[in-house]
């Protein structure tokens, strides 16, 4: 079974990236499942209705969040009938959404499950325990299991990947939207990368103004962040190999689309 999955899609140049390129990832790569983190996909924070309902047409299977899904307020009219649109599942009790969505794939029991650090992130449920007690739900039922860990530190993501080691089929990182160069498969067969990295704008600062960015790195005073409207574009992707039987990933690929990493049909 092969799966892609996308980072964080930011904003409208974001989206354009996955109205483009979506079909042609899937039409080059095949994938049998499509998962696309959409927590950033509404100016930069959170995600809308007509947003949600344009990824999926555009090819996503699944929609992750990330620690901006309450950015748009809009979320919470839509959240519950959503099908396919998962929150971390470590968010404190009676928030709304779930954080795993199962699907069929190729006669297969697949699940993803969206989790959130809680290292320089705002505190919330232990994202180990959670998802320990999330895969004792899940398995053995779920052969295949993808998890999008949406975290600050590159040191809390390292030990998510290798805690879950031989007990997921994937482990991806999210949030720092800065593709990192350890996709790779750990010893015990879990397809691993740090963070994929996002999908938006390619010249500013983590898809955010650059300027502005700049400004408040210098004075140290607030300032209202925004998101370009126009500039140039990439997009940030893995494609992952799983053993559908076993549930072993085989191989991962990272994918990156930008005018220094031209695409190729
Ligand atoms: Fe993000
Ligand atoms: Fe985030």
């Amino acid at each position: 079974m092969r799966i892609l999955f996308v980072g964080d899609v930011v904003s409208s140049l974001g989206r354009t990236m996955i109205k483009e390129y979506l079909p042609r990832l899937r039409k080059k790569y095949m994938p049998h499942a499509t998962i696309v983190n959409g927590e950033n996909a509404a100016g930069g924070k959170g995600i809308t209705h007509k947003i949600y309902r344009e990824l999926r047409e555009w090819g996503a299977d699944c929609v992750t969040l990330g620690n901006h899904t309450w950015g748009n307020k809009e979320i919470f009219d839509f959240i519950d009938e959503a099908d396919a649109l998962i929150r971390p599942a470590n968010f404190p009790k009676g928030n709304p959404g779930v954080g795993v969505h199962t699907l069929k794939v190729l006669g297969t029991d697949m699940a993803v499950v969206n989790i959130q650090g809680r290292t320089f992130m705002p505190p919330i449920d232990c994202p180990f325990e959670t998802i320990e007690n999330i895969l004792e739900e899940l398995k053995p039922k779920h052969k295949v299991i993808f998890v999008d860990f949406h975290g600050e530190a590159t040191s809390e993501k390292q030990a998510m990947g290798h805690f879950l080691d031989g007990k997921v089929s994937v482990c991806v990182g999210t949030h720092t939207h800065i593709p990192t160069a350890d996709a790779r498969i750990l010893p015990n067969g879990t397809a691993y990368i740090t963070d994929v990295g996002m999908t938006g704008p390619y010249d500013e600062v983590i898809g955010t103004k650059k300027d502005t960015i700049i400004r408040r790195f210098r004075t140290q005073l607030p300032e209202r962040f925004e998101v370009p409207k126009e500039g140039r574009t990439q997009l940030s992707a893995v494609v992952v190999d799983v053993d559908s039987k076993t549930g072993t990933a085989t191989k991962i690929e990272q994918v990156l689309i930008n005018d220094d990493h031209p695409f190729f049909d």
